[in-house]
């Protein structure tokens, strides 16, 4: 098993961070929502990993999907191995564990999985087609990679009030300043054939925040992320937003929240491909 990385340098790397505000965001996951495109695909029995599994909101549903055969979810950071494992017990998913590893370097046999998932976490991995291979490693011949990535060129805030859009700009100049890739979910057809894969199916969906709770989450989880002081930081570090940016941006998401046209969406692309036998 790796070593758990250090978690200053580890929030340095990877943008979004383990902070509160954005936990509240991963919270709302499930499998039924998050892997869609996966849950026809999986069957009593199976083997799967899901990789960068975060505090394991998905993990759990595809964990029952396979139930009893055995699921394994890694995450670089210790604290999300955590929050999955204390989740697991709670949720009695008996065939789920948790343990720290990198993608890049799973400790796990070749040819060992039936599934290899990974929801938003190649988008990233600054060597994505590293990860890709990695998991394909430990791909049994006919077993299935599966994805899900953001767009963030189709995610919106609408109706546009002042120059709001650029905020988006911002977060997808920090997620690739950090290495990270902000449209995977529309480069990881690419991605699947260059590794070797085959029999490859891609689709699109969005995460729609539109009831008044919804807006109203939205609305909560910017001001507490993406405006929180790191980010800020982060952003003025890069000469990417100013202070004052981010204050135009803040009260323009404050007039955003109060219209009762209030729209957003996070674009996701989703992706399967077969390891050749
Ligand atoms: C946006 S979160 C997604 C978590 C979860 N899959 C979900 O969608 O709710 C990305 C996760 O990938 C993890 N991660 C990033 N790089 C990784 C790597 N090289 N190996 C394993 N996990 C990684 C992060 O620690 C984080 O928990």
């Amino acid at each position: 098993m790796s070593a758990p990385a250090d978690h200053e340098a580890q929030e340095q790397t990877y943008t979004m961070g383990y902070n509160e505000e954005f936990q509240v965001l991963l919270r709302r996951r499930s499998a039924a929502n998050n892997a869609a495109h996966l849950l026809p695909k999986l069957s009593s029995g199976m083997r799967v990993l899901d990789a960068g599994c975060g505090p394991g909101t998905i993990s759990m549903g595809l964990a029952d999907a396979v139930a009893p055969g055995e699921f394994i979810g890694v995450d670089i950071e210790e604290s999300q191995v955590e929050m999955a494992s204390a989740a697991a017990s709670a949720g009695g998913h008996k065939n789920a564990e948790f343990q720290v590893a990198d993608a890049l370097n799973l400790p796990f046999e070749s040819d060992s999985f039936d599934v290899v998932h990974a929801h938003a976490t190649i988008m990233h991995v600054p060597d994505a087609s590293a990860a890709v291979a990695e998991m394909m490693r430990v791909l049994k011949p006919g077993g299935i990679i599966s994805s899900r990535d953001m767009i963030l060129s189709s995610c919106f805030t609408e109706p546009r009030h002042g120059d709001f859009d650029n905020a988006w700009h911002v977060f997808g100049k920090l997620l690739s300043a950090n290495g990270g890739h902000p449209e995977m979910g529309k480069e990881i057809k690419g991605v699947l054939h260059a590794a070797g894969f085959s029999d490859i199916s891609v689709s699109a969906s969005f995460e729609c925040f539109a009831a008044k709770e919804d807006v109203d989450f939205f609305h909560g989880f910017a001001q507490g992320w993406f405006f929180a002081d790191q980010t800020m930081a982060a952003a003025q570090k890069l000469g990417v937003a100013s202070a004052e940016d981010m204050d135009r941006w803040r009260d323009l998401l404050d007039q955003w929240q109060a219209d009762p046209a209030a729209f957003a969406t996070i674009a996701w692309g989703e992706a399967l491909g077969v390891k050749p036998g």
